[in-house]
């Protein structure tokens, strides 16, 4: 599990363990995203919330997930990354995991707030295969276009600079809660320095 702010790296992180690993990478960000390219029934129940940098509904959300976390592939262990984000979401966690709840491995990705606009500005998303670039830390090697797949890369509408304040402040209320309810659990990750440096910090801790 991959907690922390907006721009920590939970996203870039999540990637690469789920190459590394060979298990899925699960962000509830980008199945909403997904949702809303379509404009299915979630999509357009997210939108809203999404554009404001407010939370979707724990109810939706948590279908999302146990309809996630029942597909075969999760059986050998699973990424969740920007799941859960609310104690209530944590909660419906541990019931859907029952014993296995206790083995999940809980890494707060720590970044100081100065860095958080810096990363989240720059970033690019590849509209076909999800990858993440930035323009200055992780650039495509052609410019707009994915090293991976070749489809073009966008901006996130939910980058835009007052929506990421907003998406800092909601975390702080409604998403740092969490490290209090798994307590010594918690394992911290420092998520400045290079995408590899925090890639071996988290791989220690695994
Ligand atoms: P979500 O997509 O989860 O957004 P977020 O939590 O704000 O996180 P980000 O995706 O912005 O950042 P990240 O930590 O993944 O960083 P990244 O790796 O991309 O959620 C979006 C919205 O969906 C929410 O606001 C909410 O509305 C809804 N939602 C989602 N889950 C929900 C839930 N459970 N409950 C309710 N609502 C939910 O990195 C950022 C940039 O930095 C990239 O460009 C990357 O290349 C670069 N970078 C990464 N690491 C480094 C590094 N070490 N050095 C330099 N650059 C780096």
């Amino acid at each position: 599990m991959l907690l922390g702010p907006s721009g920590a790296g939970k996203g870039t992180q999540g990637e690469l363990l789920s190459q590394f690993y060979n298990i899925p990478w699960i962000s509830t960000g980008e199945i909403l995203r997904d949702a809303v390219s379509k404009g299915d029934e979630l999509g357009k129940a997210a939108r809203a919330y999404m554009e404001k940098g407010a939370l979707v509904p724990d109810a939706l959300i948590i279908e999302i997930v146990k309809v996630r976390l029942s597909k075969e592939d999760c059986k050998r262990g699973f990424i969740l990354d920007g799941f859960p984000r609310t104690i209530e979401q944590a909660k419906e966690l541990d019931n859907l995991l029952k014993e296995d709840a206790k083995r999940l491995k809980v890494i707060h990705i720590n970044l100081h707030p100065s860095l958080i606009l810096k990363r989240i500005c720059g970033r690019r998303t590849c509209r076909g295969c999800g990858t993440l670039y930035h323009l200055e830390f992780s650039p495509p090697s052609s410019s707009g276009i994915c090293d991976k797949c070749g489809s073009v890369l966008y901006q996130r509408e939910d980058d835009s600079e007052d929506v990421v304040r907003k998406r800092i402040e909601v975390y702080n209320i409604n998403t740092r809660p969490i490290l209090g309810y798994y307590g010594e659990r918690v394992h911290e990750v420092e998520g400045e320095g290079k995408i590899e440096e925090v890639f071996e910090r988290i791989k220690g801790v695994i």
